[in-house]
């Protein structure tokens, strides 16, 4: 039986910063950002949009009527989850309108959670074959104003549905696995930004991908040659081209080594307009490479690398299914166009907001009409979310 992602989705906020105006205001230079870190740039959420409504808005961009009555487990992962005890997979799973019987819960471990999860929906569908699956990988990434990340900030959500019989990629049972406990960047419960030793997490990202892909290669008796493409972690996608570097086998023919590089550009499009969104990019750069590569064909093999801080590695590899292209979209970059551009005042008031809470633990919100589901209110301390009726 062939288990994998049978549908994707994406979803991001409406609001955009461009990179060269954040150089321009903290007086850097704008080639650091765009040729340093190869950004452009950065999504931006309010207060109305957390990870809830992001995950909830990429599911839905993706289930029918029927997939919501067959989904049976709901897993989200998140580092930036809005409540230190209820799952938010359990708001979302309220959210879709999914069928009561189902497992949902929330699962952690910094941009990495989302690759335990695909394992163990694959398990549960192993055991339950007519199961279908929903991963949800969302998050808010917030560095702070001034702070060495802060170009490197960003939001959004991918929804993988998962299923036998997939129609974009069928796993392969390859995954290794690696473990290390490092502090490169960690988030304690009293602060609402990371704590970041920045050139050390790079070392660790790059280190992590050359000992996890050499064991790679020795367990499964594949390498570079049996790849068609490689996907990475995108914090920065200046850093997955290292990445990319680091593992290139130069003994390849010219041809194959050319492909995998086009890929690579294909597959960090959408991360250079949207930023990190730690848990989902992996899975972002992932969606950009099938929507925008025009060299794969079904059959190849792709590779996927997760990296979360902390630290937690993976590579695995799925294959692409016949038809694959049907179920994708054409329209991605033109979207991500018509979000709304901030000036780089308006993005710090809008990104640093807070809910103002009275005593009772009361706050409401507006200016969310343009989003799919809003946090509309916080009412006694209860997160309050809608879907948005849109006024034809
Ligand atoms: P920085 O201050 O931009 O560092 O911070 P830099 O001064 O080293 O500059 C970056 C690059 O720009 C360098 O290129 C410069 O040479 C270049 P490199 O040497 O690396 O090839 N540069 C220029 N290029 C062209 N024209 C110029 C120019 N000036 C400089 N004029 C840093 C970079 C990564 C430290 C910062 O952005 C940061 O702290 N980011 C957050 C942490 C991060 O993303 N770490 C990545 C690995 S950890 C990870 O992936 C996990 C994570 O997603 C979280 C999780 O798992 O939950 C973060």
């Amino acid at each position: 039986m062939t288990i994998g992602i049978d549908k994707i989705g994406f979803a991001t906020s409406n609001y955009v910063l461009k990179l060269k105006d954040l150089a321009e205001e903290r007086g850097i230079d704008p080639d650091k950002l765009s040729k340093g870190l190869l950004l452009k740039e950065l999504s931006i959420a309010p207060l109305t949009e957390d990870m809830v409504t992001l995950g909830a808005a990429a599911a839905d961009s993706i289930l029918t009527a029927e997939d919501r009555k067959k989904i049976d487990m709901v897993i989200v992962a998140t580092e930036s989850g809005i409540d230190q005890s209820k799952a938010s997979a359990v708001f979302i799973h309220g959210l879709l309108d999914i069928q009561p019987f189902a497992r949902s819960f929330e699962i952690k471990e910094a941009c990495y959670g989302a690759t335990a999860a695909l394992d163990y929906a694959k398990l549960h569908i192993e055991k339950y074959p007519d199961s279908k699956v929903l991963v949800l990988a969302s998050d808010i990434a917030k560095y702070g104003a001034h702070t060495p990340g802060e170009p490197t900030q960003g939001a959004g959500a991918i929804a993988m549905l998962l299923s036998r019989n997939p129609r974009i990629l069928a796993f392969n049972d390859d995954n290794v696995a690696q473990t290390r406990d490092v502090m490169d960047f960690w988030r304690p419960n009293y602060s609402a930004t990371p704590y970041v030793n920045g050139i050390y997490s790079t070392q660790q990202y790059l280190d992590s991908l050359k000992t996890t892909w050499a064991e790679y290669q020795k367990r499964q008796g594949l390498s570079l040659k049996d790849f068609a493409a490689f996907c990475f972690h995108l914090p920065y996608p200046k850093l997955a081209l290292k990445g990319l570097n680091k593992i290139m086998d130069k003994s390849l023919p010219q041809a194959q080594q050319d492909q995998l590089k086009d890929n690579f550009e294909a597959s960090i499009l959408y991360s250079q307009k949207v930023g990190n969104i730690y848990t989902g990019s992996l899975f972002l750069g992932l969606l950009s490479l099938l929507e925008n590569s025009d060299q794969l064909k079904a059959g190849d093999k792709i590779a996927l690398f997760s990296y979360g801080s902390g630290a937690v590695a993976e590579i695995f590899s799925a294959d692409l299914v016949p038809g694959y292209e049907e179920q994708l979209s054409q329209t991605r970059l033109e979207e991500l166009n018509l979000r709304q551009p901030l000036s780089v005042a308006d993005y710090e008031q809008l990104f640093f907001a807070e809910a103002q809470l009275d005593e009772a633990g009361n706050a409401s919100f507006s200016g969310y009409e343009n989003q799919t589901f809003a946090l509309t209110e916080i009412a006694e301390h209860q997160r309050k979310y809608s879907k948005v009726e849109k006024s034809s």
